[in-house]
């Protein structure tokens, strides 16, 4: 049957203007890092997104290396695009990134010119797609000059490729120096992404200042710490979970964390909600954050996760019980 979106899709969310940019983000966005690739269930992912773009998500992360194996989130996303959300192209912004290895060979990696413009290509090539909305270097590369993939992100905007430019991952220092870079090149960087979530808060301060003071937006990914805090790891690892089944997530960080999460699963239930609301909620109340970007591998999740929308108020005694629990 052919998908019609809901009419009330814009109504439940909320729209942060990302940085000094024109552009404004949903509070909460949605990434295919992992859940969908090629060994996943692919009505299940069709479900995820089209639920997912009925309650006001209009940002899709993607990069050139999800899957497994690297691609395909980018090719299912595609089709999934193709057969239900082409009509709605305008109301959609689609990201992806090159940074990490690709393909074989020394162009397949990294920060050339050369890797970001072919890639890129490859990534509408999958996608099905004129163009995306944000194109990022996903990481910065100490081997080649900054300029040049600054230069490179510039062409793939100016080349009608991308409508903005973006970075995850820089360390402060080159942050600055990179849009600063960009600034001059009159293609100002839109967004940075960072891992950050209650369990992995090691950004500092000063890099939130910089993309302040850059007027850049900041997207935190991985707000979950992957799963981490929500009731799935109370007991173990349960079988089918992400630390199951991949290593981005390693025992050894569910064993030092597991305690806070435990009192911070206690919190969250005299709150009246789960841990993985109030996770999300924390970081909506945080106005260093444009957008909060989930992975999920349900849509029972995702609900889960846009309920945080409508309990974010910390009295300052739960603020103080937090930091207590995280500081740890
Ligand atoms: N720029 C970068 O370098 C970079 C790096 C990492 C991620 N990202 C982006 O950020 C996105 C999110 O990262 P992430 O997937 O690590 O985020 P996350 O939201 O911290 O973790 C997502 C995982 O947590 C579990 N989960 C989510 N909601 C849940 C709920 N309500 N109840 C129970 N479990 C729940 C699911 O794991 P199970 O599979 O166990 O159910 C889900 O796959 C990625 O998709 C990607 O777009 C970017």
């Amino acid at each position: 049957m052919e998908y019609e979106a809901s009419a009330n899709r814009y109504e439940g969310m909320e729209y942060r203007r990302c940085g000094r940019s024109g552009i404004k983000l949903p509070a909460i966005s949605l990434g295919l890092w992992q859940n969908f690739g090629d060994g996943d269930d692919f009505s299940r992912n069709e479900e995820i997104i089209l639920h997912a773009f009925d309650r006001g998500i209009t940002c899709f992360d993607l990069a050139n290396n999800y899957g497994p194996p690297p691609g395909s989130a980018e090719t299912n996303f595609g089709r999934i695009f193709k057969r239900n959300l082409k009509p709605y192209r305008d109301e959609i912004l689609i990201a992806s990134k090159a940074g990490y290895p690709m393909w074989e060979g020394p162009y397949g990696d990294w920060g050339s010119r050369k890797y970001l413009v072919a890639s890129c290509d490859q990534s509408l090539r999958r996608m099905g797609l004129d163009y995306v909305d944000i194109f990022y270097s996903h990481r910065y590369d100490p081997h080649t000059p900054l300029e040049e993939t600054m230069q490179a992100l510039d062409y793939i905007v100016r080349s009608g490729r991308a409508l903005y430019a973006a970075l995850s991952n820089y360390p402060v220092e080159q942050f600055v120096r990179a849009a600063g870079i960009l600034r001059d090149l009159g293609t100002p960087c839109l967004a940075h992404q960072i891992r950050y979530s209650m369990l992995v808060r090691e950004t500092g301060d000063s890099l939130f200042g910089a993309q302040r003071d850059e007027g850049v937006g900041c997207i935190s990914f991985s707000p979950l710490a992957q799963g981490l805090l929500t009731g799935k790891y109370l007991d173990g690892i349960p079988e089918g979970s992400r630390a199951s089944r991949h290593g981005s997530l390693s025992e050894d960080f569910i064993t030092e964390n597991i305690e806070k999460v435990r009192a911070l699963n206690e919190l969250a239930q005299h709150r009246g909600q789960t841990l993985a609301e109030m996770a999300i909620a924390w970081q909506l109340t945080d106005n260093r954050v444009t957008s909060v970007l989930v992975g999920v591998s349900s849509k029972e999740q995702l609900t889960d996760n846009l309920s945080a929308l409508d309990n974010r108020n910390f009295s300052t005694e739960e603020s103080g019980r937090i930091e207590e629990i995280l500081d740890r």
